[in-house]
């Protein structure tokens, strides 16, 4: 059941599909403290909070402070607050209680859960105006679901999707990208995307192309679909302020560029230096965006990737001129104790600088809004402007979209990757930890940039994560400008990435199955032990994930582990795949276990009274049907399996 309450005047987000009245009733479980703007909550002993979808640290979010605060912030590191999302979805779930809690405002809030007091859980509002949705039922997976129903069906992609996909800041020719297939290729490892990041444009202008390094762009679009691979290009959400480029005089004409207060367009920076930011939170001016799209997919591209919509900044205009007037008082000075960090703090003040996130203005449904009161929707509503036009565009096929900033709602209409991570294992455990919260909060196409985004990696790391990421429906390698190189072919262990990656399509009619059954169902794909088993044990378990119906994931995430310790929370069949058929297979009991990993195997652990479908590579993408298919169970006698099977590329 679900209750919906409110609190003062809420801007409304649309995250929330279904109608349903606001209860006049005092808000269950919570105190309410309006000076304070504060809901707050006395957490039990046995509560544990799930949920938040992409934050810091561990599965259970107790002993922390998250902030829903869209941030451009390349450090994951757990002394964090934000990250790129706001998810303000959780349940608190004991054996005594379990109940869901959806905070709806498209402004600043705070969740924190135990950390200023270690039994109190409170959500502090920067504006004491939200929609708040209580949702009950009888287990945490009935809450979820609930929960996701009123939100509407999670994003699907084309099928294709669910292929390896290889990325790069940047490859800066059409030869750069046709010798990364040809290198796959020639390793024998499968590829099905490679990814365009900013420098494919002129000049970092948005939908543009640079014609000397990518000449006769359609025609090479052509050239890679015809080998098997996608080509994805990434869009920013700042649009080049440049004269003659369309993009940016349209804008202009027609009024579609965020305000400030004197009615002026906001000129902020990123990538291409100045830009102008689209209000997309203005109906017609996201319509306008949206349509834009169309002079990539009418060249072929049929995927794409929406970045810097926190949106990051790398100054302001304004702001910027400040600065260097201030900067006039320093000059020439003993810079002493005091006025060394006060320089040092006017100099870091440039980019993301909150200041300047209360200087433009939305037009949103009729009424002028500031944008720090709607910032945590900004880059939902870009990637809606892409959702909604791809319905116009491409109205019988699917199209790949996924974002770095997001809210919940965003899920209707793409994916999430987890943003600039780094090449440390701690962020290949983060990556585990984060998967249940974003299913919790809809979105189910998710993935992490595997083997790291920023910093130099190792091919262990980039062998393990890899081993990992075959489970994630978002399966791609990425890595920063200036990093070590990290496409697979580059390293010595080619047949061992090769077998990985092959058993990622091996695996891709259970995955696939899965996901859509996850979205049709409004169900998680991955879910954290105690989800599904009471047991106390599972409830400690924050590394081990199920995947769909049929089997657990215990991934290797530390250097130089030959195994770990792995909890089984009742009798499981061990696979331990060196490739996807050369395998053994071992009957293991309830409890815990020390069990060996080498790093060119792939532990998947198979549920009682569940079947794991494989199929061949060789079927990679292409549909295969269940007479194709050899199926691993815990039984001697073959267990069903429900096989979802379309044809991965009409629109559902
Ligand atoms: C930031 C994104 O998070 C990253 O993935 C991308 O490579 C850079 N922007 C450059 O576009």
């Amino acid at each position: 059941m679900i209750r919906k309450y409110r609190i003062g005047n809420p801007i409304p987000t649309d995250s929330v599909i279904e109608d349903i009245p606001v209860s006049q009733d005092g808000i269950p479980y919570f105190n309410v403290d309006e000076e304070a703007k504060e809901l707050s909550l006395f957490l039990e002993k046995e509560d544990k909070i799930f949920g938040l979808g992409e934050t810091v640290r561990g599965m259970n979010k107790r002993g922390w402070l998250y902030t829903s605060n869209n941030t451009d912030d390349p450090n994951h590191t757990e002394n964090k607050h934000s990250l790129y999302a706001s998810q303000n979805f959780f349940v608190v779930l004991s054996k005594k209680r379990k109940f869901g809690v959806y905070v709806d405002t498209p402004g600043k809030v705070s969740f924190d859960i135990g950390y200023t007091s270690l039994d109190k859980l409170a959500v502090v509002f920067e504006d004491f105006d939200a929609d708040i949705y209580i949702v009950t039922g009888e287990g945490v997976l009935d809450i979820v679901t609930g929960f996701r129903k009123i939100i509407g069906r999670s994003y699907i992609p084309p099928r294709w999707a669910f292929g390896f996909g290889q990325s790069r800041w940047s490859y800066m020719t059409a030869d750069e990208v046709r010798e990364v297939a040809d290198k796959y290729e020639e390793a024998g490892i499968p590829l099905n995307m490679i990814y365009l990041d900013i420098d494919y444009m002129e000049r970092y202008k948005d939908f543009t192309v640079d014609e000397s390094s990518f000449p006769e762009f359609p025609k090479f679009v052509e050239e890679m679909k015809t080998r098997g691979i996608h080509l994805v290009p990434i869009i920013d959400a700042g649009v080049k302020i440049e004269e003659g480029y369309d993009v940016y005089e349209e804008g202009v004409k027609r009024g579609f560029f965020v305000k400030k207060d004197n009615g002026e367009n906001l000129v902020a920076a990123v990538w291409p230096g100045r830009v102008h930011f689209p209000d997309f939170l203005n109906d017609e001016a996201r319509a306008w965006f949206g349509d834009k799209y169309k002079v990539l997919t009418d060249q072929g591209i049929d995927g794409f990737w929406n970045d810097m919509n926190e949106p990051a900044i790398f100054y302001t205009e304004d702001h910027l001129g400040e600065v260097f007037e201030q900067i006039e008082d320093f000059k020439g000075k003993n810079l002493d104790i005091d006025s060394f960090f006060a320089f040092k703090e006017l100099v870091g003040s440039i980019d993301n600088n909150p200041e300047d996130y209360k200087r433009f203005y939305h037009e949103y449904k009729g009424r002028k809004i500031r944008h720090d009161k709607v910032h945590n929707i900004f880059g939902y509503n870009m990637t809606r402007a892409a959702g909604e036009a791809f319905e116009r565009i491409s109205p019988d096929k699917r199209i790949l979209m996924f974002s770095r900033s997001s809210y919940i709602g965003m899920h209707r209409y793409a994916g999430v990757w987890h943003g600039d991570n780094q090449s440390w294992w701690s962020h290949l455990l983060l990556n585990i930890q984060q998967l249940p919260a974003l299913n919790m909060c809809g979105f189910l196409y998710t993935g992490a940039d595997i083997g790291g985004f920023g910093s130099d990696t190792t091919e262990d790391l980039v062998l393990r994560w890899t081993a990992f990421g075959i489970f994630t429906p978002l399966f791609r390698n990425h890595s920063a400008l200036g990093t070590r190189r990290q496409e697979l072919y580059g390293f010595e262990n080619i047949p061992s990435f090769r077998n990985i990656v092959r058993l990622r399509y091996a695996l891709i009619p259970y995955l696939y199955s899965e996901f859509m059954k996850a979205a049709m169902g409004s169900r998680m794909l991955f879910k954290p032990l105690c989800f599904e088993y009471g047991d106390d044990r599972s409830s400690q378990v924050e590394d081990q994930l199920l995947l769909g119906e049929s089997i657990m994931l215990a991934p290797i995430y530390t250097q130089n582990a030959e195994g770990r310790y792995v909890y089984l929370p009742e009798d499981m069949k061990l696979v331990r795949f060196r490739a996807y058929d050369d395998y053994d297979e071992e009957i293991m009991n309830a409890g815990d276990h020390y069990v060996r990993a080498g790093l060119d195997e792939i532990l998947v652990y198979v549920r009682k009274g569940h079947a794991l479908p494989l199929a061949e590579p060789g079927q990679g993408l292409e549909e295969v049907t269940a007479s194709q298919l050899k199926y691993i169970c815990y039984e001697a006698e073959p267990k069903s399996y429900e096989l979802y099977s379309d044809d991965g590329i009409s629109r559902l």
